[in-house]
């Protein structure tokens, strides 16, 4: 079994590291430029890689100090572009490489999304994956509409239902021979409307793109609060997950594996991706040069004001120097999680937050000469249950290309990733050649044209 490796992005100057685009290698502020996607692409492929995953948020980070003036000093995910749309270009410069992207089941209709994605199956060639999030920011529900953002678990419930209208439409709507291009284009018998009347949605119509060689997208998903982990446990064929060790990974694989039991489904459908920044370089000694370097540009307050938006706490009115305690809070809980409860043995402090994640956002930091990185790599996902790792590019593309260049050939050397592709589609990626379409114990799978 090969250990997965998807590439981490978003389209904005600060990500996972907070400050490191005043680094002089960072590429950074390419992410408005073409090309700079394309580059990207084309590294991860080089290195064999599942998929670029590309994150993304609808509304500025505005928790700490109640403002967005921090999270614009330090670029924190504000400014940030819209995910989808470098994709097309990259899939032409590309042949097998995926494209899992982030989109929001809180603030997208299921009627024009399902066409999107669609869309992106067609024109991918069945290289598209969606990474399925409920939204966690106040800053997105008030420019989107709301006075404020939905409670967290009513977020999940919309969500349900959305899956279910999705899945109507991609799996249910067109047969497989709906097309005959003959002397009709579509027999209107094999083309059905859903009928969908629910709590959120209304859609009484067909699907209105024709299928796309996955039908549903490849479904990842990102949020590991109790909810979360139930409806990845249901629906999520990739789960992104964000744990500093690999015991605190292990409760999060074992939990959502168990609720992927509980809902009819075979648990190793359901693979795991760590986020990890790896920083290799030739020698043990260099790759330790190179990190003290990118530490000296990270930024101890972006980070808090990152991490104020993620969790939901403005981390500016708590004592720096204070262990930080859970609270239930209306941002991303498996975030709070993280820094509270997930590992009992220890306690944090928002300043030691902040300067823990200052190059490695919410994951662990992985330094040193190719033979450590994946001796550690090894480590952690036999330690953990991961199927893989969510890759972050501190010092874009100049991280990817270090890890794609040293380190892929030493985990291909040992066996660990993958030398060739053997699909062309990013869900034989996942399930080797010949699966294309969910399987049988996914529940699109019930939604099927005339059944299973
Ligand atoms: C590792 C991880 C990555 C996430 N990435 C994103 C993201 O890119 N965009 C986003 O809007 N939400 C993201 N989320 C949060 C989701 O919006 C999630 O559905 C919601 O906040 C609930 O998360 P929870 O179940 O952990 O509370 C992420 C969550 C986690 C744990």
């Amino acid at each position: 079994m090969h250990l997965h490796l998807n590439g981490l992005r978003q389209s904005t100057v600060g990500h996972t590291a907070i400050g490191l685009w005043r680094h002089p290698d960072s590429q950074a502020h390419r992410y408005r430029d073409l090309g700079y996607w394309i580059e990207t692409a084309r590294i991860l492929e080089r290195g064999k890689f599942d998929a670029l995953f590309v994150a993304d948020a609808l509304g500025p980070l505005d928790v700490y100090q109640g403002s967005v003036d921090a999270a614009l000093r330090d670029g924190i995910q504000t400014p940030t572009d819209d995910p989808l749309l470098p994709i097309s270009a990259m899939a032409a410069a590309t042949e097998h490489l995926g494209f899992s992207v982030t989109v929001s089941s809180t603030y997208e209709l299921p009627y024009a999304f399902a066409r999107k994605m669609t869309t992106l199956d067609h024109l991918t060639a069945g290289r598209i994956g969606w990474n399925i999030v409920t939204s966690a920011l106040d800053s997105a529900a008030r420019n989107l509409g709301l006075d404020k953002q939905l409670a967290h678990d009513d977020r999940y419930a919309r969500a349900e239902e959305f899956m279910e209208v999705v899945y109507k439409l991609w799996e249910g709507s067109w047969a497989d021979d709906a097309v005959v291009r003959s002397d009709v284009f579509a027999d209107p018998s094999k083309v059905r409307p859903i009928q969908h009347d629910g709590i959120h949605y209304r859609v009484p119509g067909i699907a209105l793109s024709e299928p796309g060689i996955l039908r549903t997208p490849v479904l990842y998903q990102a949020g590991t609060s109790p909810v979360g982990r139930a409806f990845a446990g249901r629906h999520a064929e990739g789960v992104f997950l964000s744990a500093y060790l690999p015991s605190m990974a292990r409760t999060l694989v074992d939990g959502v594996r168990a609720e992927a039991v509980a809902a009819g489904r075979d648990p190793s459908a359901v693979k795991f991706f760590a986020i990890a920044t790896v920083i290799v370089a030739e020698t043990d000694a260099a790759a330790r040069a190179k990190l003290a370097d990118y530490q000296r540009y990270a930024s101890v307050e972006g980070a808090l004001a990152r991490w104020s938006a993620l969790m939901h706490i403005d981390l500016s009115t708590l004592d720096l120097d204070k262990p930080l305690e859970y609270v239930e809070t209306d941002g991303i809980r498996g975030m709070v999680e993280l820094f509270t409860t997930l590992d009992p043995s220890r306690t944090w402090t928002p300043r030691a937050i902040a300067e823990f994640v200052g190059v490695g956002g919410g994951g662990p930091v992985i330094v040193g000469s190719p033979a450590t990185v994946a001796d550690e790599l090894e480590r952690w996902a036999a330690e953990s249950g991961v199927d893989g790792f969510n890759i972050a590019d501190p010092v874009p593309p100049v991280t990817f290309r270090d890890f794609v260049d040293l380190a892929v050939p030493e985990l291909q050397r040992r066996g660990l990733t993958r030398t060739e592709y053997e699909g062309g589609t990013l869900r034989e990626h996942f399930y080797g050649p010949g699966v294309t379409r969910v399987r049988d114990d996914h529940p699109a799978a019930a939604y099927r044209f005339g059944g299973r």
